[in-house]
């Protein structure tokens, strides 16, 4: 295939696998994440599975300067990134008042602003050269306001506005901005958010499944994109006509623990 992918979160869930299924097409990639063994783990599985290379960078995309030397490493080590993929994300549960702040102003970090940050890093040189992906994983929380999770839902909603609007700055170009937006999803991420004995992943889909489905929705260039078509029907065409109030009150509940 001849192109390099870097892929923010590859350590583990929806990230790894979206660093397999580039690596199984012959692809390189950058892998992103804070756990060193981990992306070592994914590098050498992917490496010797399908004969690619795979460059580790370990960033917190929390800090404010980390796009900056992810991108500072990428260049000087020649690496052309031709598809980029901001998946890195977390969420976390609770009332807003109470909940730490400095927690929510991580995520805001990781979920919005270092996103942002690599999208214009990287943008640079794929429009100077005509050609390149971006794919960003954004949730279907990006389509209401999400009470018990009011951050999260915030980012999300920010990335899903923002990869739209580029997608349409970069429609005179062949520089592609998709936005994935999964359901539930069995990964690290209910963990990480404080997130288990919540009804909505009792049927998770896999993070196979919904890799597979971002990436060939990145490779076609699409604008968004749901996993599960009828959370898609209903978020486009069902819940906009129904009272705000009501909206909340569902949202709330479906983020309660049993
Ligand atoms: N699982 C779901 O139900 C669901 C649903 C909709 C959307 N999503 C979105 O899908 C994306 C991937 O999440 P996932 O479900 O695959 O969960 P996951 O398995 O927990 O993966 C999250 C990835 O993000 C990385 N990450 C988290 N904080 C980071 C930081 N400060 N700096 C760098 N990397 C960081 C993690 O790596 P390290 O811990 O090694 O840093 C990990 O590789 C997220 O954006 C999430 O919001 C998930």
């Amino acid at each position: 295939m001849g192109t390099t992918a870097l892929v923010t979160g590859a350590s583990s869930g929806i990230g790894a696998e979206l660093a397999r299924l580039h690596a199984a097409k012959g692809g390189d990639l950058v892998l992103v994440a804070r756990r060193e063994s981990a992306l070592n783990e994914v590098k050498s599985a992917l490496e010797n599975a399908y004969g690619i290379k795979a460059t580790v960078i370990v960033a917190d995309l929390a800090h404010p300067d980390s796009a900056e030397k992810i991108f500072t490493v990428t260049e000087a080590a020649g690496i052309q990134i031709d598809i980029l993929i901001n998946n890195a994300g977390f969420g976390g549960h609770g009332k807003f008042y109470k909940r730490d702040l400095a927690k929510d102003q991580a995520m805001m970090q990781v979920n919005m602003i270092s996103l942002v940050n690599l999208t214009h890093l990287y943008l640079q040189g794929m429009v100077s050269r005509n050609s390149g992906k971006i794919l960003h994983v954004a949730s279907t929380a990006g389509f209401i306001p999400g009470p018990l999770q009011a951050v999260y839902y915030a980012t999300k909603a920010f990335v899903v506005s923002f990869s739209q609007a580029i997608a349409q700055e970069l429609s005179d170009t062949n520089v592609t901005s998709t936005v994935l937006c999964p359901g539930a999803v069995a990964t690290g991420f209910v963990e990480a958010g404080d997130l288990d004995s919540i009804a909505a992943w009792d049927n998770a889909a896999s993070p196979e499944s919904v890799a597979k489905c971002g990436y060939k929705a990145m490779m076609k260039g699409d604008l968004v994109k749901f996993n599960e078509a009828l959370l898609g029907f209903m978020l486009n065409w069902v819940v906009p006509f129904l009272p705000r109030k009501t909206v909340l009150k569902m949202s709330q509940q479906s983020m309660e623990k049993k």
